[in-house]
């Protein structure tokens, strides 16, 4: 008798404490922020214009908004570059406040985080070899294609949901978008299907060897992923209006792209 009841309060206290930790991990995330008087964020630098390493520093669109976050708080930003697929993983150890890394907005996450209003339209495109034979998506089937690890490029690839129309021969999945590229441009790799302007930057470095396709092959939008439930979702929310509204995320993304004409009108119809 004395036995169960220790055990029931254990087992009373330990619901309570673990109710407690996610208390303190979800709907009072901004409290917790101000009195620690810095927010965190991770992210993946391997993803310019998002984010990238210029010497020690992490630039990118992404972290001009993280700053603009911070400052909303009235605290310091700090920033943790981590590999993209332990990005959720590490959200939900309670190891950052959110995670900002162009990262799309899907249904899939979506169990595991909750996201904000979209920022950025984005899609999935093909990167091949200048001479390549590949010219669109029919012509991925049957080939071999290089994705960074855990993002919509490796899922749209590996296809195993048959969700997207495409079976290729195998998918080689890297730590960074870059090092697939550079497979590529070995012939390890007959395609590599990234972002549309991370793929930009990696041609623009690369122009007489490789090529981006026009093709664009999946609709998607970038939003900020915080833990389920956090009480940092209606800031963030606001704080991306504003920027909106005011023209500052056109500033922003301004100093890393050029958008043309088509381009800004398809960033205002997320901002809308
Ligand atoms: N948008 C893609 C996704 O969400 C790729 C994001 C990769 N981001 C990065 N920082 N490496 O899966």
């Amino acid at each position: 008798m004395k036995m169960r009841l220790t055990a029931a309060i254990l087992a009373g206290m330990t619901a309570f404490s673990m109710m407690t930790a996610c208390v303190s991990a979800d709907e009072n995330a901004i409290d917790k922020i101000k009195s620690a008087g810095k927010i965190v964020m991770t992210t993946n630098a391997e993803f310019e214009p998002f984010e990238y390493k210029d010497g020690d520093e992490i630039v990118g669109i992404d972290l001009d908004i993280s700053h603009a976050l911070a400052d909303k708080l009235g605290v310091e930003l700090e920033v943790a570059d981590i590999a993209f697929d332990s990005l959720i993983p590490s959200l939900n150890a309670g190891k950052a406040d959110f995670i900002a890394a162009g990262m799309t907005a899907t249904p899939e996450r979506e169990k595991n985080v909750d996201f904000s209003v979209p920022y950025f339209n984005a899609s999935q495109s093909i990167i091949v070899k200048t001479d390549s034979e590949i010219a669109g998506r029919a012509d991925l089937n049957g080939k071999t294609v290089g994705v960074q690890q855990g993002t919509t490029g490796d899922v749209y690839c590996t296809n195993e949901d048959q969700s997207s129309d495409v079976s290729v021969k195998e998918v080689k999945r890297y730590a960074k978008g870059m090092d697939a590229v550079s497979d590529l441009i070995a012939g390890r790799v007959d395609a590599v299907v990234i972002d549309d302007y991370p793929a930009e930057k990696l041609v623009s470095k690369n122009p007489d060897k490789i090529k981006k396709l026009d093709e664009a092959l999946t609709e998607e939008t970038y939003a900020i992923a915080m833990p389920k439930g956090s009480d940092l979702k209606p800031v963030v929310d606001e704080l991306i209006q504003e920027l909106n509204d005011s023209g500052k995320m056109d500033e922003i993304i301004g100093r890393y792209i050029q958008l043309d004409d088509a381009d800004s009108s398809a960033a205002e119809a997320v901002a809308e």
